[in-house]
């Protein structure tokens, strides 16, 4: 890839690599995070494994892949901030600037996403000094889940771990996103993806491989129901970032000439294997070690902490390991506040350092709900036996996410012409420019639909 953009660029004198790759280095940077390491191997675990995991496949090929082509375009054509960028494409093609409402939903689903993500990202970075510390080395599973329940138990230290995340990400965007973590992720990402597959060496050798990947791939038709549906629908678009406006924000910094099929395709390519790698990292150390596959959002903390306590510098492994995590989750929740953040700037005209500091003050406090609902709260039920921090993640996965990313299909196949599309996207082949379209005009549109009336009448 980055050989034919060479060639590309050298006709002209700026090389254009620089460019596409300091865009996919963004757009890989927001879609991997703790979406693929953390929440894909426990939602894959409660969700019977390989049932799961064909779904997720099929859906982040059949409406993924197309909807994130659809949003990058978005942002490319509007040029302008998520609501305002659907409500100015609506009126200029369609009549009606009321597709900003899509926009509008979006920035609340990023809230909510991101007063949830910085305290699991804070978990993360309090384990670095935990690994360092050395209290874990030679930790059976037993021990390891026990550390990582009084974490959970101790609402200030979740706070104070929160806390620190949150003011990262705020400090990064109100010093705007490229200069500095452009540079920082270029090295962080195939660092992360190393280690990834460092992991998966180790449990080959050391863990239940076989079984562990067994259960990962070997999908159990029976088990397939509406539920794992919607769950693996809400991961994939999680995964993704789509459908809620960040990637029509960063699409809307990309330069006219990069072929955006080609690069929604190598941003989902690195995000399902990142997801993929961390499964076969962490099944065979949950057989090996006598866990429970549907342990839930613990799995990874307790899974390969016992991984590292056995291995010769393994504390420090552990160390480096949860520093690349939480490099992986920053480079998410940048890309959860950027969105805000650039559609209030709009409205508000406040500066863009105000504005994130008061929308990072918002998400911290909505985080709350998400701290205690590992203790303090952990009793409270909102929605059917759900904590409040599984209602927040199953309203904005399972439901803000697929319906927004249907919306802006449903605005990308029926309101903007297919010459439009021709140019903005420049398929390769007409025949899959046509099958993009089709997935994009019925088979997001229907196939969410669907879904979401069978839970209803379910
Ligand atoms: N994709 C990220 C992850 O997997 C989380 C994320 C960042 C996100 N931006 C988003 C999810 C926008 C949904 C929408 O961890």
């Amino acid at each position: 890839m980055q050989v034919s953009n060479q060639a590309a660029g050298d006709s002209g004198g700026m090389p254009h690599w620089s460019s596409r790759f300091a865009f996919i280095m963004a757009a890989v940077g927001s879609a991997v995070g703790l979406g693929n390491i953390w929440k894909f191997p426990y939602m894959a675990g409660t969700g019977g494994g390989g049932a799961f995991v064909l779904m997720y496949l099929g859906i982040v090929l059949l409406f993924g892949v197309p909807i994130l082509i659809a949003e990058l375009m978005l942002g490319r054509m509007a040029q302008r901030a998520p609501a305002a960028a659907l409500a100015h494409l609506g009126r200029t093609h369609g009549g009606t600037t009321a597709w900003g409402w899509i926009g509008g939903m979006g920035v609340i689903a990023a809230l909510l996403i991101l007063s949830f993500y910085s305290v699991v990202a804070g978990w993360a970075v309090a384990y670095i000094p935990e690994m360092l510390s050395g209290e874990l080395a030679n930790a059976n599973a037993e021990r390891t889940a026990e550390v990582f329940g009084a974490l959970l138990a101790n609402p200030e230290q979740l706070l104070v771990w929160h806390s620190i995340f949150m003011v990262a990400t705020v400090a990064i965007v109100a010093g705007g996103v490229t200069k500095g973590i452009e540079a920082f992720v270029t090295w962080m990402m195939p660092a992360l993806f190393i280690m990834l597959l460092f992991l998966v060496g180790y449990a080959m050798v050391e863990g239940e491989f076989l079984r562990g990947v067994a259960y990962l791939f070997r999908p159990d038709f029976s088990a397939i129901t509406v539920d794992v549906v919607i769950a693996a629908a809400g991961q994939a678009f999680f995964s993704l970032s789509i459908g809620l406006g960040t990637m029509l924000a960063y699409g809307s910094y990309l330069p006219r000439d990069v072929s955006i099929p080609k690069t929604a395709v190598t941003v989902a390519l690195a995000d399902t294997s990142v997801a993929l790698l961390a499964g076969c990292a962490i099944f065979p150390i949950v057989f090996a070690s006598g866990l429970n596959p549907g342990e839930g959002p613990g799995l990874v903390f307790v899974t390969l902490t016992v991984a590292f306590g056995s291995m010769p510098f393994g504390m420090i492994v552990g160390a480096v390991f949860f520093l690349l995590l939480a490099v992986a989750a920053i480079t998410s929740s940048i890309s959860l506040l950027e969105p805000i953040v650039a559609t209030l700037k709009e409205r508000s005209g406040l500066s863009r350092p105000l504005l994130c500091v008061l929308i990072g003050l918002v998400a911290w406090v909505m985080g709350l709900a998400t701290v205690w609902s590992f203790n303090d709260w952990s009793d409270v039920k909102v929605l059917g036996d759900r904590t409040p921090f599984d209602t927040i993640d199953y309203v904005t996965s399972s439901i803000m996410l697929p319906l927004g990313g249907a919306l802006m299909a449903v605005f990308t196949g029926w309101v903007l012409s297919s010459e439009t599309l021709r140019r903005e996207l420049g398929f390769d082949s007409e025949a899959l420019f046509g099958f993009w379209r089709f997935l994009i005009r019925f088979v997001a549109p229907v196939g969410v639909a669907a879904v979401a009336i069978q839970k209803i009448l379910g």
